[in-house]
């Protein structure tokens, strides 16, 4: 089967900093597949290159076959990529539910309502009851906790209807008993919605009991691919990690 996304030599360049260097890799439709690497690694602005927040210097995307670069984020949603952002970035001023249902309204959004005979409204309850927010869905979305926040985001991103989902540390800021269950949700989300998902994360023991497969980069470069069981142990990814622990690793 032809690979859900297929990122060919991507490069992105600030002045003299190579963000991201000529970096290639395929993801599968159906996979949960992680990316790796240190602060500054360049996962965020790969995401950015993929999503049309920013333009590649050279390499090119293809999503379900079908060109994605010189596109722009909202043509990128609607051909059913959507993404989260490492800093939660609710809509203030609106409550839970407007949130999600202004995504409802984006055109992929309204036309799988419109299939399903549903408003927006109620596409929107579904959604928010799926990512635990359905007790919330009045309350005004800046007065959420962050570990909700960051349930809104995915639940903001799902209301597009994606096929693939990126989610940029979906982990970040929230505490050990807050992780699991998110965890939980992103596995759930796999599972029912039969959605791919790419996770950019450094919480690494949560991180690689969740994918099937990582892709590591340090200074804007792949430095390996594989299982998570290969990758912690990979030789390049414990020296981009050096100081880490094993238990940090995930392999204590
Ligand atoms: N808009 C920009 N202009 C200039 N430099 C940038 C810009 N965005 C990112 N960078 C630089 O590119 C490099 C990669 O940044 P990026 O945010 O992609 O890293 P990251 O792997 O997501 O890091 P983190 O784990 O801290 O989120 C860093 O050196 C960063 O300072
Ligand atoms: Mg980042």
């Amino acid at each position: 089967m032809k690979p859900i996304l297929e990122v060919c030599d991507l490069t992105k360049r600030f002045g003299g900093l190579v963000a991201v260097r000529n970096v290639s890799f395929s993801v599968r439709r159906g996979e949960i597949v992680g990316i790796l690497g240190p602060n500054g690694a360049g996962k965020t602005t790969l995401f950015n290159l993929l999503t049309g927040f920013m333009a590649p210097d050279q390499g090119s995307v293809e999503f379900n076959g079908k060109p994605l670069q010189k596109q722009p984020p909202y043509r990128v949603v609607n051909m059913g990529l959507a993404r989260t952002f490492q800093l939660c970035r609710p809509f203030v001023g609106m409550s839970v539910l407007e949130n999600v249902m202004v995504a409802c309204y984006s055109p992929r959004g309204a036309r799988h309502g419109t299939t399903h005979g549903e408003s927006p409204e109620n596409c929107s309850r579904k959604i928010l009851g799926d990512v635990g927010l359905g007790h919330k869905i009045d309350m005004p979305a800046e007065l959420l906790s962050y570990g909700d926040q960051r349930r809104l985001e995915i639940a903001r991103a799902l209301a597009t209807e994606p096929e693939l989902l990126l989610l940029d540390e979906p982990f970040a800021g929230l505490g050990s008993s807050e992780i699991e269950p998110l965890s939980e949700l992103i596995r759930h989300l796999h599972r029912e919605r039969g959605l791919t998902i790419l996770i950019i994360e450094h919480k690494l023991r949560e991180f690689m009991q969740l994918v099937q497969s990582v892709i590591a980069i340090d200074f804007g470069e792949v430095i390996a691919t594989g299982s998570p069981e290969d990758i912690v142990r990979h030789p390049k990814v414990v020296e981009a990690y050096i100081g880490k622990t094993e238990a940090d690793l995930g392999i204590a």
